[in-house]
Formats: structure tokens, sequence, C-alpha cells
């Protein structure tokens, strides 16, 4: 089967080698090879393996009858949507780790799939290497999930479990987790709660089947975090930790995205550097909690490439998603 991917940063060149160094796995999973042909990247790598596949253009991945899927590594809502939608309008299967496309645009694109009877999946939009969604989607499927409460941003815990350690302000560790691949290109969707905001929302539309604006969740970065903070919350037996939240209520959910003050003894307050976790209750299995490598090229890439296969196997057995949730608003209470 014939894949391209959309952007040859971080996240693309992770997925690239996932699907290289575990070719063979990937192979047995889906049933037959899988073969990246083409690859969207305005950049030339002299050099590197991926340069016979590199185009500038994106009519030469839609026009292209013989790409099965499209993996969309860009970031950002335009064009990503315009090009996601436009795949999935020929009948290719989309994979993404674009949580603002997601956040924003995911009911429609879930929609668009249905239609033309492909997949648009998502998981490393939201804790990236953790299966997080696909828990949701799969594994917890018949449960009532009553609420969902986690650390979602990989680059504030690393700053923030640093800053505790360490003594360093914010701004110091930043550049550090910026080198590492972590933070976005504008890192103020991380130290702002912008992202993991983006990442409660796509949990909530989870959960309620519905749409839950990011925008209408109240939230609150670590900006104003002070070492002073950290030191005062220790002598209290505390941590402080960037946490999202979401619950369902009678007539929609509460959710919020805000630094936290939590006890040492909280599942949460261990979690350490680039990780997240996710605390679910589930109204018949009660409390499960993921945690993993929340950030970063490979964690993230192979996320992606769980998504690939699992909707390459959709595609050979002629199978599709239903949408997770749909364009109708949720109301968001505070
Ligand atoms: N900047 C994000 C984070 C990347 O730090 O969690 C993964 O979505």
């Amino acid at each position: 089967m014939k894949a391209a991917i959309l952007g040859f940063g971080t996240v693309g060149s992770g997925v690239w080698k996932v699907l290289h160094e575990n070719k063979d796995r990937v192979e047995k999973a889906v049933g037959e090879p899988v073969m990246v042909t083409r690859v969207l990247d305005l950049r030339d790598f002299p050099g590197h393996p991926v340069e016979p596949s590199l185009v500038k253009s994106f009519e030469e991945i839609e026009d292209d009858p013989q790409i099965d899927i499209v993996i969309e590594c860009m970031g950002g809502i335009h064009p990503s949507y315009e090009y996601v939608s436009s795949a999935l309008e020929k009948g290719k299967a989309v994979v993404t780790s674009n949580k603002e496309l997601v956040a924003s645009c995911g009911a429609k694109l879930m929609e668009i799939a249905y239609q033309h009877q492909t997949d648009f999946l998502f998981e490393a939009s939201v804790g990236g290497g953790i299966p997080i969604l696909n828990t949701l989607r799969l594994g917890l499927v018949q449960e009532k999930i009553d609420s969902i409460e986690g650390i979602l941003n990989g680059t504030t815990n690393y700053i923030l479990t640093r800053m505790e350690k360490e003594g360093l302000p914010y701004e110091q560790i930043l550049k550090d987790a910026q080198a590492l691949g972590y933070a976005e290109r504008n890192p103020e969707a991380d130290v702002m709660g912008y992202d993991a905001c983006r990442k409660i929302a796509i949990l909530a539309s989870m959960i309620s089947g519905k749409t839950v604006r990011y925008e209408d969740i109240p939230t609150e970065g670590i900006t104003e975090v002070s070492l002073q903070d950290i030191e005062e919350a220790r002598k209290d037996g505390k941590r402080i930790r960037l946490v999202a939240k979401a619950a369902l209520t009678e007539d929609g959910v509460t959710a919020s995205v805000r630094p936290e003050r939590i006890r040492e003894d909280h599942p949460l307050a261990g979690v350490q550097g680039v990780f997240n976790a996710v605390l679910i209750h589930g109204n018949m299995v009660g409390d499960i909690m993921l945690e993993g490598q929340g950030a970063g090229k490979e964690a993230t890439a192979s996320a992606v490439v769980s998504d690939v296969i699992y909707a390459l196997k959709q595609r050979r057995n002629g199978l599709y998603e239903p949408v997770c949730w749909t364009e109708q608003i949720c109301p968001v209470n505070a």
C-alpha cells in the first residue's frame, strides 16, 4: 500500500523513521508492505533517502490514485484543512497529529471521511505516544466516560518539573524543550495553555459526542508560575502541574486548563519531564490511568503509525469508522 507524508519536520520525519525501522512489524500488521512514495515539503534534503520521494505541490499527491493514505504532519489549519478534506473527498484515508486541526474541524473532517467511506484518524493529536484516543474509541467504547483529567502538554510538564528540581526559571528551560523538539513552533501555545486546551477540547468532544469548542474552555498557562510558588507548594506537600479537565454534566461538559497545586500522593503529581498522563473515569470500569511520553519525534510518530496501520487494515477490509462526535456544539459550563 502507498502512503504520502505532508511535512517532513519533527513528526513527519519521525513517521518516516518508524515506518522504515519497524517495516516488518507494519507489514505483518497491515497484511502487505507499506511504502512512502511521496513526501510534501518545500525544503530539499540532499543525501537523505527521502530525496527521490520529495514533491513540492499537493496536487502530485491528491491526483495520484495509487496513494491510499495521506499522513498530515504540517500543523496549523491552512492549508492543512484544504489538503486533508480534498484527500478524503478522493477516498484516501487520512491520519494526522494536528491538534489544532482536529479541535477546530474534527467533526467536519470525520463527516467528510464517513461520506466517502474512508477514515480520518488522529491518535497523535492528544498525549503524544499514549494511546488515549484509541483506548476511548476501542477499549472503552462500551463505557460512559464521566470525566477525564490529565497532564496533556509535555513542554510545560518538562519545564515545571525541571523548575522544581533545578530551581531554574521557565524561560531558560523552554530553550531546551525547543531543542528537544517538544515545543510548538510558536511555544506560546505551550506555555499559555492553548495546546493543552485544544487537547482537552478533543477529549471532551470524544466523551460528549458533540463539538466542545476550545474557545469556550477557560485556560490559563504557566507563565505566572514562579519558583517561589513551586517552593511554597512543596512546603505544603504539593506540586504544581498544568492540569486539563473535562467532565460530563446534564446538559454539556465542564472543562478547564490551569496550573493546580496537587498533593504529592496524587497520581498526576508523580508525572515527570515530558511525560503526560490521563485519568479516565468510566461508569462501569471505574478509574484508569495512562501515562507515557507526551511529546517528541519518535513517541508522536509511533502514535501516527498506529493509526496508519489501523486505517490501512480497515481499507483492505472495506471498513471505515463512524464519526466520534458531531458538529453540534456542546455547552461548556464553568
Ligand atoms: N508541544 C506539544 C507538547 C507537542 O509539548 O505537548 C505534543 O503535542
